[in-house]
């Protein structure tokens, strides 16, 4: 696709799905709200940033959450791309509580209809790993560095740094595996890294907003910040940076990258 044709796309509206209300609240404060509408238990919030339309929606958690939240998007909103955001697990060894990860492409763990089909393949569509858009991602890679880079250190205090055991974030780009499972055991980890190769990180949306995607023929992109190390110490880690840091990552990336469109 020409340069040109692919500005003019991604300079219409974009739904930004965010799965907790912890990891949204802030940036909903930052944006512009145009107008609030409720549809099945969700309010998709019609906003304006730095002269972009944008559609912000709290999704729940999960693969149903997500897709239903994302079909609403598109068929209900008109949005012409989806970013999903908020926090994940680390699954690779080098990620780091804190870093933050990029989505190149978005597989479910969880797929398996053999011997009908390949495992992870999700069946009719002859695809197991669904490839976000390389130029939407580019933008998120560059308002990433740009948070860490020029507001990191303002936005989050050395006492929260201490707290959590963070250190100035690194950026990573790679492969996203999504669930239907919190993963906080060595067996889930080891499995995940034994069956899915190459896997940075993990959560329970992105891969099953790709497939909505994917049919729908839009654009998608993902950046999560890491949480915990999908281990044993996952759900204490999780919470605490769910509560004391994750609203402030996701608003200044976002931020950023809405920006950059
Ligand atoms: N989101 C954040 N951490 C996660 C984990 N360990 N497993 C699944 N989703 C997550």
């Amino acid at each position: 696709m020409s340069e040109m044709l692919n500005n003019a796309i991604e300079r219409q509206t974009i739904g930004i799905l965010i799965p907790m209300e912890e990891e949204i609240e802030l940036l909903l404060s930052l944006v512009e709200i145009k107008s609030e509408i409720k549809i099945a238990s969700r309010t998709f919030f019609n906003a304006q940033f730095a002269g972009k339309n944008v559609v912000l929606v709290k999704s729940g958690i999960g693969k149903v959450a997500s897709s239903f939240t994302a079909s609403l998007l598109i068929h209900k909103f008109g949005v012409k791309s989806i970013l999903v955001t908020g926090i994940a697990g680390g699954i690779a060894d080098h990620v780091k509580v804190g870093d933050i990860a990029i989505a190149i492409d978005a597989v479910q763990h969880d797929m398996d209809c053999r011997p009908l089909f390949p495992q992870f393949e999700v069946p009719f569509t002859n695809k197991s790993f669904f490839k976000s858009d390389p130029n939407l991602t580019s933008k998120l890679e560059s308002a990433a560095k740009q948070f860490v880079d020029t507001e990191f250190d303002n936005e989050v205090s050395l006492e929260t740094m201490q707290q959590l055991g963070i250190e100035l974030p690194k950026i990573y780009l790679g492969r996203l595996a999504s669930g239907d499972q919190f993963i906080g055991t060595f067996n889930q980890w080891e499995k995940i890294r034994a069956d899915v190769m190459d896997t940075l990180f993990v959560e329970m949306e992105g891969a099953a907003v790709a497939q909505v995607c994917h049919d729908s023929g839009i654009p998608w992109c993902s950046i999560r910040t890491i949480s915990d190390k999908s281990n044993a110490m996952a759900h204490v880690d999780f919470n605490l940076f769910l509560h004391k840091a994750a609203k402030i990552y996701t608003a200044g990336i976002v931020k950023k990258f809405i920006e950059l469109l």
